[in-house]
């Protein structure tokens, strides 16, 4: 049996043209990642994560810079997810006490007065584990109650981790996006505020607030690469599940660059591909994923689109890859197990396959097509988000420790 190609890609032929800048700051306003920040740094163990340069890796592979942002290092939470639920969580508190404009401090969320005007609050979230691990977090720091759905195939370690913050976890039966159905039929029953990271009609406000809390790892990067020399990345390989963190940073570098942008890859499972798919399809209109969503990258197994990030990648985003679980796994080793002289990194599945696509676009023939569109060479700065390090201690173990999903014999490089 030949097995599946490294990646399979598709370029967005709607074209730059399509992605009005307007359009995409309604959703990602230029400065936004200012307001996020300056939430973020308010909780307690903030600090920027770490960006880090592959150098070693870039001078084997020809590239000029490979730069790894390392959500493994968020605060305590090994995710970039948090930034989300807990910049949606602080809009919502403060839409529900009537305060707009002004700034309110995160910690005056916590006094008596404030708890007593909130009254009975209990949030909820549907997940494939970091999101909800967000959301179970933020509402712990509130005192208040979280309800967290996984679907039946979260491992257990997954589980205890949003445990840990306090949490109430419900399995169900089915894939993340009946995670999500049962969560909102639950919500309406019970009067839980639904903290989602995907959107549907009628509920939107706090799926964006969600995505432009993602923004702050943008801010971040972009004071950290001028620190270093640099303006912009000229690449991001950003993973997708329903697709808002993909929107968000192109939405981010839009915003800051017009089109000028860096060149953005939205890199999916190949088994829980919904934006590739609807971006194949090409009817303008977000399609799901069927199937089971079976993959190692777990934070990835998504079917539905998120719809308003869908608009934003179908406008504005230059390619689409889909990758199999052994490219995932590759990353994870590599992150690992670096070449001398490089920092190492503990990637996840869903954090390590950006870096796994990337290696086979550069070494591969089957990827050399793709590799000279991208016009990926010396001159390249390439940006990938490690989104999670080890969130999974189970099966990260079995990919790193035991060599599980290896590389097919034909798509070695050595
Ligand atoms: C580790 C990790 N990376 C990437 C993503 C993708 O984010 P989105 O679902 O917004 O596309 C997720 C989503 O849960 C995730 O957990």
């Amino acid at each position: 049996m030949k097995a599946e190609k490294p990646v399979e890609w598709l370029k967005n032929t709607r074209g730059p043209a399509s992605c009005s800048r307007e359009k995409v700051g309604e959703i990602i306003p230029p400065g936004i990642s200012r307001r996020t920040r300056e939430l973020h740094r308010q909780l307690l163990g903030y600090r920027m994560s770490p960006l880090k340069g592959l150098d070693r890796l870039s001078a084997l592979l020809g590239l000029g810079n490979i730069w790894v942002k390392d959500e493994s290092q968020r605060l305590t939470l090994n995710s970039f997810k948090v930034l989300g639920g807990t910049f949606a969580i602080y809009n919502y508190l403060k839409q529900r006490l009537g305060i707009e404009g002004e700034d309110l401090p995160f910690s005056e969320l916590t006094s008596p007065g404030t708890a007593r005007k909130l009254g009975d609050l209990t949030f909820a979230a549907a997940t494939d584990g970091n999101h909800g691990r967000g959301v179970a977090w933020a509402a712990g720091r509130l005192g208040r109650p979280a309800v967290i759905y996984v679907h039946q195939e979260t491992s257990p370690s997954r589980i205890r981790a949003i445990e840990a913050s306090g949490a109430r976890v419900v399995v169900v039966d089915g894939t993340y996006d009946d995670a999500v159905r049962r969560i909102r039929e639950d919500a309406l029953k019970n009067d839980w505020q639904i903290i989602e990271d995907t959107s549907w009609e009628g509920y939107e406000e706090i799926p964006i607030w969600v995505m432009q809390g993602y923004t702050t790892m943008f801010g971040e990067i972009q004071e950290q690469l001028s620190a270093q020399g640099f303006i912009k990345p000229t690449h991001i390989f950003v993973q997708a599940g329903v697709g808002s963190l993909a929107a968000a940073t192109i939405g981010y570098y839009r915003g800051l660059f017009g089109p000028e942008a860096p060149v953005s890859i939205v890199t999916e499972p190949d088994r829980a591909a919904g934006i590739f798919e609807s971006a194949r399809i090409g009817d303008g209109r977000p399609h799901p994923f069927g199937g089971n969503l079976d993959t190692i990258m777990a934070g990835l197994a998504c079917g539905e689109p998120n719809p308003i990030a869908w608009e934003i990648l179908r406008d504005c985003a230059d390619y689409f890859i889909t990758c199999p679980d052994y490219v995932a796994a590759k990353g994870m080793r590599v992150y690992g197990v670096p070449m001398e002289g490089d920092p190492f990194i503990v990637s996840g599945e869903s954090g390590a396959v950006t870096l796994g696509a990337l290696m086979f676009i550069m070494q591969h023939p089957q990827c050399g097509k793709l590799k000279k569109e991208l016009n990926l060479g010396p001159r390249s700065q390439v940006l990938l988000i490690n989104t999670e390090g080890n969130t999974d201690p189970f099966h990260f173990r079995r990919v790193v420790w035991e060599g599980s999903d290896p590389v097919p014999f034909e798509y070695r490089s050595i």
